[in-house]
């Protein structure tokens, strides 16, 4: 998604705007640019291009381009396809901006400009905003006034970042739903749209509430509320960033999946003291009152918490929903007394999740709990208790390693609330067992990698797939059809296994894979039914399953078969979900995609 950088300083300020840039990258983006102010400059001076930031940064070093106050943005195309036009910073005579989020008015607010004579450049819903800036600055001479003004015209979500070269020396900057965060250093601040751009450029970082405008110098920084009032927002210390290396591995996704173990141990690391989980002891006295659970979240982080409420109920017995956070903010809510609203998100950042939190807050939960893998992202930060995820950075847009963090952190949850609901402490010890010896189970499936690598030639020929699962293993089905999806631009669905006959078996031939989540459980002969019914219409099928039942599966349906570790049932979904991320990777590998960057998706949506 898009990305904000703007650097006010004493000297020449292009170099750590572009890596402040090349920081964005992992966000997803088709376009990018920079527009820089000096005190000598009539207007601003500005490169743009489509594609990636190298492409910019060989443009300056032919061209070259020098100024002491900037701002930069990464383009993740919502209005306009990706081109020169459209990407950021936009420009209306002495104005330069560059915007995150949508402007839902612009259409009125374009006629209204091109009616008073201003010519569009691009098809963006973010032009409107530098124009009207432009034409307010005829009415005020000072750049924050007329943003402020501008301002309380836009509808949707925006964050800005403004400079003008009649202004030289300043970035005016404004969140209104997007969110932005100051970066105070040494002769010289920043403003970006997460705290990740800033590393390296300030020590101390400062989050913008809903409303506050910045206006940044080299020297100083001052906030007004949305009331224009003079407000001072508590700074915290920035930890400089993990730098990531690829190292054997060809793409991120590929050493992501390989750090399955990695982010599990570190996930579980000071939560468990000897038989118990201790992550929650802090709030034990609140999450004693807990009778129900509401999760809201996306994508795989929405997976994750699908899998997690067959542990809230069978575990802790406490009622759980779990929900698509863009369909929570706009639903109408029944909040039963003392239910915990609980958000799931990688990026801390996800707009879609964010507005379902924003509208849980004040509607009578008993508490609100975020887990996140972003240290200083708004959900962990806006939440009364924030669980972090620990899993490092993932810079993959496909996320993998903290999917399996989510499922851990969710599992010592619900174990927690289950002490009250009559786990004990021998079961309690059991499964704390079976979460230590996860990250050496999940060692075990990626030493398979090549069965999988073996399977995926086959899948990759194929231009559709059905996943199939039942109870905890549908919700890893569904992320096996995401993750095909998303790495190979395969047509790829996921269903709970008994559905199929109620619809789904109408597309299975010889052509179409079908992926089985078989676990020694309970319910396999149930499971075995429906394979013998794919079996029968001809489907390809490759089934998943425990070391245990591999060669009986083998022998009586005649199809590939993937041996996973046996384990313990309740941690059994994690193995799976490694399972399935790696069988989507190779297939991806085969068909030649861009694992970290799939076509038309980005890594932090921060746009509705
Ligand atoms: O940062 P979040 O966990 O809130 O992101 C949620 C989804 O956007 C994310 O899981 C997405 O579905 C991934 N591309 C899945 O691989």
């Amino acid at each position: 998604m898009c990305g904000i950088i703007g650097i006010a300083g004493r000297a020449d300020i292009t170099a750590p705007l572009m890596e402040g840039l090349a920081r964005l990258e992992y966000r997803g983006y088709d376009s990018a640019g920079l527009a820089v102010v000096g005190s000598e400059d009539a207007e601003p001076k500005r490169r743009r291009c489509v594609g990636q930031v190298k492409a910019l940064a060989q443009n300056l070093r032919t061209q070259g381009l020098s100024g002491e106050v900037g701002i930069a943005h990464t383009r993740w195309a919502t209005h306009g396809t990706p081109s020169e036009e459209n990407a950021h910073p936009l420009v209306s005579g002495t104005i330069a901006l560059v915007h995150n989020g949508i402007i839902e008015n612009f259409r009125p607010l374009r006629s209204e400009l091109e009616a008073a004579g201003y010519r569009f450049e691009s098809n963006t819903d973010s032009e409107v905003i530098v124009h009207l800036i432009h034409h307010q600055l005829v009415a005020t001479e000072d750049l924050a006034e007329a943003v402020r003004a501008v301002v309380k015209r836009l509808q949707g979500q925006f964050a800005l970042a403004v400079i003008s070269s009649s202004d030289p020396d300043c970035i005016v900057a404004v969140r209104s739903g997007s969110p932005l965060v100051l970066g105070c250093g040494d002769g010289q601040n920043s403003v970006a749209s997460d705290a990740s751009a800033l590393a390296g450029l300030a020590r101390q970082a400062v989050f913008l509430e809903e409303g506050d405008l910045a206006t940044i110098a080299a020297d100083r920084i001052a906030i007004e509320d949305r009331n224009a009032a003079p407000v001072t927002r508590s700074p915290v210390p920035l930890k400089s960033g993990q730098e990531v290396r690829l190292g054997q591995y060809e793409y991120h996704l590929q050493r992501e999946i390989f750090a399955h173990p990695d982010s599990i141990r570190a996930v579980l690391a000071d939560r468990l003291q000897g038989d118990r989980v201790s992550a929650f002891d802090d709030f034990a006295g609140l999450l004693d009152r807990v009778e129900g659970i509401s999760i809201a979240a996306c994508g795989s982080s929405y997976l994750a918490a699908e899998v997690a409420r067959h542990w809230f109920e069978e575990l802790a017995g406490l009622p759980c929903q779990a929900e698509i956070a863009s369909e929570y903010r706009y639903r109408a809510q029944v909040i039963q007394p003392n239910t915990l609203f609980l958000t799931l998100s990688q990026s801390g950042e996800t707009a879609d999740t964010l507005a379902a939190f924003k509208k849980a807050q004040g509607q009578g939960y008993l508490t609100t709990l975020s887990m996140c893998n972003a240290p200083l992202s708004s959900l962990p930060r806006l939440s009364d208790i924030e669980f972090m995820l620990n899993a490092g950075p993932e810079i993959s847009v496909a996320s993998t390693k903290v999917v399996s963090a989510s499922l851990v952190a969710l599992l010592l949850l619900a174990m927690t609330l289950a002490r009250r609901n009559g786990l004990t402490s021998s079961r309690e010890a059991e499964l704390v067992g079976a979460l230590r010896a996860l990250p050496e189970q999940v060692q075990q499936v990626l030493q398979r990698d090549a069965d999988f690598e073996q399977q995926a030639v086959a899948i990759a020929s194929q231009n559709h797939a059905l996943f199939i699962g039942r109870r905890a293993f549908y919700p890893i089905a569904l992320e096996g059809a995401l993750k095909l999806k998303e790495l190979s631009y395969i047509h790829a669905e996921g269903h709970a296994a008994g559905e199929l006959k109620h619809g789904p078996l109408a597309l299975v031939d010889e052509n179409m894979p079908v992926i089985a989540l078989a676990p020694a459980d309970d319910l396999i002969s149930k499971l075995e039914s429906n394979l013998q019914e794919i079996k029968a219409r001809g489907g390809r099928l490759y089934v998943i399953t425990d070391q245990s039942l591999a060669s009986r599966l083998q022998a009586e349906l005649e199809c590939a078969v993937i041996p996973l570790p046996d384990t313990h049932a309740v941690t059994a979904p994690i193995l799976y979900l490694v399972s399935v991320q790696l069988l989507a990777c190779h297939v991806g590998l085969h068909r030649n995609t861009n694992l970290d960057q799939p076509r038309n998706l980005a890594k932090s949506v921060t746009v509705e």
